[in-house]
């Protein structure tokens, strides 16, 4: 049962990129991870982002040509938000940025979460599934829902405390009964992972009209089967490796029932039971 847009693809194409300059405001650790500020420049007001939406970063290293892809977190005025693990020499050295560092954004990149219509969208019922950082990209997908009067409930799961993303943020957006939050060593929330409070969810009440997922590949998979055994609706968002980020290398495929797509491009929201786990995981670089 969903009551949910299906209308992925909604949003693909229709915006044309900028690539817009930007500069660090902040850049600063956040337990395991980092959050990552800057300021765009004159363009700004033509990086039009909708959730679920990414952007290429351009580092302004001459030895690192290709950008690097991040989900947005925040987009307020000229100021974009993004949060960061620090995973290569890319991230390394964008943590080692200091304040004033000219980047360069590209974007809005890829198609975004489906949201219901304004119409139909008061009093629908929600979950929003976070596995550590992959808790971004739903951050303003949270914020359009409940503007729409949707109602959210985030379930936000994290290997431990200091890598629970922006927990403070979501108890200060959700309703006390809309956040549940569990981690693996069991310092907050429920110990284990997080498809033992997604099961307690849907065996209290199977009544959600959807789901959007975003973490690690495993977590979301495991996800998707769940929601899918329970017939409900659910939506991933991909994360491949990069490097044209705009459609045109094909490094970035995942395997789907409708075919190779281009998570860049196609993506990187996909229909949860369109993408064919087992091969995603076998096709995998990292
Ligand atoms: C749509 C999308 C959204 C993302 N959002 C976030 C986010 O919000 N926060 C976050 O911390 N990370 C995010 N990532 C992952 C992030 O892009 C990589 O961690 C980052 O590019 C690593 O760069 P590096 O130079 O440190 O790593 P290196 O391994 O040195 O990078 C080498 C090359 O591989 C590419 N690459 C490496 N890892 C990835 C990856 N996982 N996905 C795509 N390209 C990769 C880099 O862009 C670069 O071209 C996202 C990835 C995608 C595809
Ligand atoms: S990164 Fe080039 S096609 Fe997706």
């Amino acid at each position: 049962m969903s009551g949910c847009s299906d209308n992925v693809s909604g949003c693909l194409g229709s915006m044309s990129k900028v690539i817009i300059p930007a500069r660090i405001v902040a850049n600063e650790s956040r337990g395991g991870y980092y959050s990552l500020k800057v300021c765009l420049g004159a363009a700004e007001g033509e990086l039009k982002l909708k959730p679920g939406q990414f952007i290429e970063l351009g580092l302004g290293q001459s030895d690192l040509v290709l950008r690097r892809p991040f989900s947005v977190f925040q987009a307020k005025g000229c100021e974009l938000e993004i949060l960061y693990q620090v995973v290569g020499e890319g991230t390394r050295r964008l943590r080692d940025m200091s304040m004033g560092t000219e980047l360069s954004v590209m974007g809005p990149l890829g198609n975004c979460w489906p949201i219901p219509d304004e119409s139909e969208a008061a009093g629908q019922r929600v979950l929003l599934l976070a596995g550590g950082i992959g808790a971004a990209p739903l951050a303003m997908l949270a914020e359009e829902l409940l503007a729409r009067d949707v109602r959210v409930k985030l379930i936000l799961a994290a290997r431990g405390r200091d890598w629970l993303c922006e927990y403070e943020w979501f108890q200060r957006l959700l309703p006390s009964d809309g956040l549940m939050v569990a981690t693996d060593d069991g310092s907050v929330g429920v110990a284990g992972m997080i498809t033992g409070p997604l099961d307690l969810v849907l065996q209290r009440d199977p009544s959600y009209d959807c789901a959007y997922i975003c973490g690690p590949e495993p977590m979301m998979a495991a996800c998707a089967r769940r929601c899918n055994e329970e017939g409900l609706a659910s939506w991933v968002s991909m994360e491949r490796l990069m490097a044209c980020g705009v459609g045109a290398c094909l490094s970035c495929v995942a395997p789907t029932t409708k075919g190779l797509q281009r998570v860049c491009a196609d993506g990187p929201v996909f229909a949860a039971k369109e993408v064919m786990w087992d091969e995603a995981r076998a096709s995998r670089v990292r």
